[in-house]
């Protein structure tokens, strides 16, 4: 990692993503992460339409258009290295949530964690399940160093995800995210590559 220059280089050398096909992760209880397909489309809308995704992931899909053009953009930005997205789905079935590094920075060696479940998925918790194994991916696999986990303070079942895939809680980050009621302080919570989940 240390170059003859006595400068750090990349954590992860460039190409390690683009240069490989996104991979379906198994979860326990017979789920799997697999990329997401054009055929998702009607779910993403559906996901966008839940009040608790609308207003925690502030995602925001408007049309089966918008939510087709948001699925080939997780396919390109994998290819750019700065997003991996999956879908969490029995295999063969249809999304019923998402978990996803977003602002992947191979140089850094850092990424945030995203996720949500449809109403139908919560309960059971698949999230944390989910989070562990793109953890596993992201540190393992990728060669990541430090990965982000941050959600408002007012969300208690994130935090709950967070302390169960073995995120540390390290601070709060003061006016962090805007939602629609206003500024919201978040947690920051990290795993870093050698604590025990
Ligand atoms: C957050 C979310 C992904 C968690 O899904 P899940 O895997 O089904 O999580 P669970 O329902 O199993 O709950 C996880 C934990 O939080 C706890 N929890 C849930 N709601 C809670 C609440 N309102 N207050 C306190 N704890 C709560 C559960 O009891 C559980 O803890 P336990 O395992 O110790 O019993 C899901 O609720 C969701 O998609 N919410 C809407 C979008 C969202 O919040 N996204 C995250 C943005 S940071």
């Amino acid at each position: 990692m240390i170059s003859d220059n006595g400068i750090p280089g990349d954590v992860v050398p460039p190409g390690r993503m683009a240069g490989s096909e996104q991979p379906v992760l198994a979860l326990p209880g017979g789920l799997q992460l697999r990329p997401w397909h054009l055929d998702d489309a009607d779910t993403l809308l559906t996901a966008a339409q839940d009040p608790a995704i609308r207003r925690w992931n502030r995602l925001a899909v408007d049309s089966r258009e918008d939510a087709l053009a948001r699925i080939e953009r997780m396919h390109a930005r994998w290819r750019a290295e700065t997003f991996a997205v999956w879908a969490v789905a029995a295999p063969g079935g249809p999304a019923v949530g998402l978990c996803a590094w977003g602002d992947i920075d191979l140089r850094a060696g850092s990424a945030e964690i995203v996720y949500w479940l449809l109403p139908e998925a919560r309960g059971g918790g698949i999230a944390a399940e989910a989070t562990r194994r793109v953890s596993e991916w992201a540190l393992d696999d990728l060669g990541l160093h430090r990965l982000r986990l941050c959600h408002s303070v007012a969300n208690p079942a994130s935090c709950r995800v967070a302390e169960k895939a073995g995120y540390t809680y390290e601070g709060t980050l003061r006016s962090a995210l805007l939602h629609a009621d206003g500024w919201h302080d978040q947690h920051l919570h990290a795993r870093v590559a050698g604590d025990t989940a």
